[in-house]
């Protein structure tokens, strides 16, 4: 069902670009942290899931071994007219775990420059990828970030609610495959208040997300709906629904857990 829905953004504000922290989520919290806001506990649940032996059944599920099915359709709308200019344009991987989106886009002449809190992540991603020698530097930046720096692309290992243009520079690309719908729904305000901080005004953002009845089953992922990306972005951002692919048989776990029906939604945002 390939969309081309433009959203209805309710008001138009320049000068704030997005919710800070607004009104409630419209899905359900998830039950595995008592206190997500903890900047401790929120990468917790994230550390036990690395750290399973690697041929463990259901182990980083969303772990895939091709680029996004989302990114390869909808690359030329992500990446826009400015790509042709061949200028080193910088793109933000929020949440990369080891994806392979990374080289991708790197093979794409693009800056790339992912962000993840889990070391194990990290070690694998340089394991599997030797042909990208990812050095770790000496110093921390801003915030905390550890810097793994490689030639055209990086990985800042730390907690992504901490990012700033000081610890990471700004952004005139971000993918976001699986990873604003891996935050709890509490904190999403805070999730696009530092992503916002980082992109540069007229950005595109690709964000793919999970869409299915939260009912049937509990996060992370979350589900989010255009109703949730106009909320989460509409004052700030415009809003295109690109794509929606039915993903189930790619998830069993998931149809374990339940679940009857999940879409991967592609939106694209550009910033005012
Ligand atoms: C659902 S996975 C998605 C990974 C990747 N985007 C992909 O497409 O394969 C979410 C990743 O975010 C990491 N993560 C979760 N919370 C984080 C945080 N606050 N800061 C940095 N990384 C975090 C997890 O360790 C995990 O690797």
């Amino acid at each position: 069902m390939a969309a081309e829905a433009k959203t209805q953004p309710e008001t138009s504000h320049p000068a704030k670009n997005v919710n800070e922290e607004s009104s409630e989520p419209t899905v359900a919290a998830g039950s595995e942290s008592s206190r997500p806001d903890d900047p401790q506990e929120r990468l917790t649940r994230w550390v036990a899931g690395w750290a399973k032996p690697r041929d463990a059944p259901g182990r980083i599920a969303f772990h895939k071994a091709d680029p996004n099915p989302n990114l390869l359709k909808n690359l030329e709308k992500f990446l826009g007219p400015e790509q042709e200019a061949g200028e080193n344009r910088r793109v933000l991987v929020p949440l990369c775990g080891k994806t392979v989106d990374m080289p991708f886009l790197s093979s794409k002449g693009l800056d790339v420059v992912g962000v993840e809190g889990i070391q194990t992540a990290i070690d694998e991603f340089r394991e599997e990828h030797p042909d990208i020698p990812l050095e770790r530097l000496d110093r921390t930046s801003e915030g905390g970030f550890e810097v793994y720096a490689g030639p055209g692309l990086s990985i800042l290992r730390g907690d992504f609610f901490e990012l700033t243009s000081a610890s990471a520079g700004t952004f005139d690309l971000c993918l976001d495959r699986a990873a604003l719908v891996a935050v709890h729904p509490s904190l999403r305000g805070k999730y696009v208040a530092a992503l916002d901080g980082v992109l540069k005004p007229g950005a595109r953002i690709l964000l793919v997300g999970m869409n299915y009845n939260q009912e049937e089953m509990s996060g992370p992922p979350y589900s989010i709906d255009i109703k949730e990306v106009d909320r989460l972005f509409g004052n700030g951002y415009d809003a295109q629904l690109l794509t929606a692919n039915d993903v189930l048989k790619d998830y069993p776990n998931f149809v374990a857990k339940g679940c009857t029906a999940l879409k991967e939604d592609a939106f694209l945002l550009v910033k005012r």
